[in-house]
């Protein structure tokens, strides 16, 4: 398991980082973000959006859905937990389905998934520091991944 440990100084680096980040991404893959309100978890996939020839600005958490699909160089599955009840319905919407499917699934609130977290996917968790510094840390689960050589 490899950690990457990235300071971001402000919500523009974030996006410029989701951007580079997206460059690598395929089909399948699966994000998991872990990180309290205001981290920036939303503000990670507006560049992730960015980065993937979506508009960013389409890019807002799902307030009365648990999901958001947009379209771009792939499919982007924007799932936004933190209004979960109880995971049977992440189970309703077809979940699984979306996530094992041709596109890129993003997940904010992922430690809602409890034990629906998926077997692989690439971690990432953000933590406030200061007004607008937030600390990025990578890892990979499961996979040698060809994230690996976007991280720096
Ligand atoms: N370095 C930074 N990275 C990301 N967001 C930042 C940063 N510094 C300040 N912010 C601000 O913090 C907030 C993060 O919000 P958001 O991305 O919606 O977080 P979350 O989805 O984790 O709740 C935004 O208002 C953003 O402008
Ligand atoms: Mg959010």
């Amino acid at each position: 398991m490899n950690i990457e440990k990235i300071l971001s100084k402000g919500p523009e680096e974030t996006r410029a980082f989701g951007k580079h980040l997206a460059k690598a991404l395929k089909k399948g893959d699966i994000i998991c973000l872990f990180g309290d309100l205001g981290s920036g978890k939303t503000t990670l996939i507006k560049g992730i959006a960015e980065g993937l020839n979506i508009d960013p600005k389409k890019v807002n958490s799902p307030t009365f859905v648990l999901m958001n699909i947009y379209q771009g160089r792939l499919p982007l599955f924007h799932f936004d937990l933190y209004r979960l009840e109880d995971l049977y319905g992440i189970r309703s919407i077809g979940y699984d389905e979306f996530l094992y499917g041709d596109g890129i699934s993003v997940i904010e609130w992922a430690d809602r998934l409890g034990e629906f977290l998926p077997e692989e996917y690439l971690k990432i968790e953000m933590e406030h520091k200061k007004l607008d510094e937030r600390v990025i840390r990578l890892s990979a689960r499961n996979r040698d991944c060809h994230y690996e050589s976007f991280m720096h």
